[in-house]
Parts: structure tokens; sequence; C-alpha cells
């Protein structure tokens, strides 16, 4: 029974393994086909990273450029901002659709697409459907920016997942950003009852800074530095408080993937090889 009385399961029944950006080892991230993939191997939540297009339309990209990922260079040329990037905000959706999706120099791929969040969450759902549980972990990209340049991107992303039923759903959506500011908007403004994760970066927590936090959020994404840096401290001190630890990002390394869960006792990771992680949590 999902936690918002839904009938639905929830995935979280053990440590988690969310996808990072789908099965991104395999396949051009933040596309459906890598999503897929990761759902098949076992995944228990999915992760887009979400920027929205000049018709303000959330889609799943992780840099708030394009040309990292795309050959926006070869299809626009000349569209680039004074910086030299091409800006997702700069484009509208069917020019962004027009793009290939091609993983950039890991992969290196032709034929898939960018999708809209909505498309996301609708494989998700149906997928949840077939093979069972099956959860999404968006991550909101660069709210200040967004918001400097008129777009509400907070707003979007809330109204879009109370319409699919995950804005209520603790157990089934973990909304992500580095921006707490963005993560008190969806509770406090928007009525967010999903898990709400703040990210980290730089420096561990203080003790006074992670009390901070466990008030506006229930879980941290530390990098895995971070919890190496406080020999696994910082995991224990999180929890103490309520928090849920879900570190990233994990690659290839099994090994290392086993030691945060057995010996770090993580609540869960951010991997782009769902099949290894899996494995080292089930070892
Ligand atoms: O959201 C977890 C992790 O993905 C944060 O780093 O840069 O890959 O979005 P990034
Ligand atoms: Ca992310």
């Amino acid at each position: 029974m999902g936690s918002d009385g839904s009938d639905r399961p929830s995935p979280w029944h053990k440590p988690l393994v969310v996808a990072h950006r789908g099965a991104s080892g395999y396949l051009p991230e933040h596309t459906l086909e890598s999503y897929a993939l990761a759902a098949g191997m076992g995944a228990d939540f999915l992760e887009p990273d979400v920027v929205l297009t000049r018709d303000h339309v959330p889609i799943c990209l992780h840099d708030v450029h394009l040309e990292r990922v795309t050959n926006v260079e070869r299809c626009f040329p000349g569209r680039s901002r004074e910086d030299g990037r091409f800006y997702a905000l700069d484009f509208a959706l069917d020019e962004v659709r027009s793009l290939s999706a091609t993983g950039g120099q890991r992969h290196g791929m032709h034929g898939f697409q960018i999708p809209t969040l909505e498309e996301m969450i609708s494989m998700t759902v149906h997928l949840e459907s077939k093979l069972g549980p099956l959860g999404i972990a968006p991550e909101i990209k660069s709210p200040s920016l967004h918001g400097e340049a008129g777009a509400p991107i907070v707003r979007i992303v809330a109204d879009l997942l109370k319409a699919s039923g995950h804005a209520t759903d603790p157990s089934r959506c973990i909304l992500q950003s580095f921006e707490p500011k963005a993560l008190v908007e969806l509770r406090q403004d928007h009525g967010v009852t999903a898990t709400l994760l703040e990210l980290l970066s730089g420096d561990p927590p203080s003790a006074a800074e992670l009390v901070a936090i466990a008030a506006r959020a229930d879980a941290i994404g530390p990098p895995k530095s971070m919890i190496e840096a406080t020999a696994g401290q910082l995991v224990k001190d999180a929890q103490a408080l309520g928090l849920v630890v879900i570190p990233y990002t994990f690659r290839e390394d099994e090994s290392e993937t086993r030691r945060y869960f057995r010996d770090y006792g993580v609540d869960g990771l951010f991997s782009d090889f769902t099949d290894v992680a899996v494995r080292a949590r089930d070892h």
C-alpha cells in the first residue's frame, strides 16, 4: 500500500537502487530507452534530471545546456548565447524533439530523443503496472537560474507530479535539489509531501547544518566522497536525525557499491549501472 493511501505497492522495501539518469552506463542518459533498461534490470527508482524548454515544458536533461548530450550545435548553429552555450531555455519543445540525444562522448549513439518529464512519468507508471513497484526521483536542476529567467520550474514540476499522484506519495517519489529553497517551496507553497532529498556537495555539513537540513528535508544525497571523508559518520549522524541517506554516483565497481550498502549502511544509492548495484545490494 502506498503511503498516500493508494493501493500501489511501495518500491521502498529495502535499500534502494536509484537508476542515475536511467541505465546511463549502457545507453544515452535521460532517454526513455535508458529508463526502461534500468527498470528491466531491477531499479527501484528512476532518476530524471529536469530543466525547462522555452515554452516551459519540463524535459529530462542533466545540464541547462543542450550541447553535451545532443547534436544541437550541428542542427541549430548560431543559436548559442554569448558564452557559446546552447541553453534549453532558448529552445521550444518542438526544436528539442528534433535533436538526437547521443549520450555525448560516453556513447555517441543516434536514434534517441530527449523525453518530456510527463512522458517519462507515463512510461514509469506503465512499467510499474507490468513489472511491479517502481518509483521516480526527479531532480529539479538550477531552480534559481530558471527563476531569474521567469521560468517557475518548481511550481511546474509540482503541478505535474500532482497530476500523476506522485506529489503526495513519499514511497514512490523522491524529489531532489541542490537548492534548499526549492525544497522548502515544494513543501510549504505547493503542499508536496513526496520524499524531499537535499543534494550536498563540498564539505560535510556541520552538526548544526545537519539539524537544519532535517527540518526541511527527509533525505540527503551526499557525494560518496563525503561519506568516505567522514569514515561513514555522516550516515550515522544523518540517520539518527531521521534522514534517509542516498549517496551519488556509483559506476561499475561492484565491490565499492557493496561496501556502501554493507559497511556504511546507506539507505540507497544512485548508480549508472543498475544491474551492478542490484547485485551488490542483494549479495
Ligand atoms: O541527483 C544525484 C546526482 O545525480 C547528483 O549529481 O550532477 O549527476 O545530477 P548529478
Ligand atoms: Ca541528478
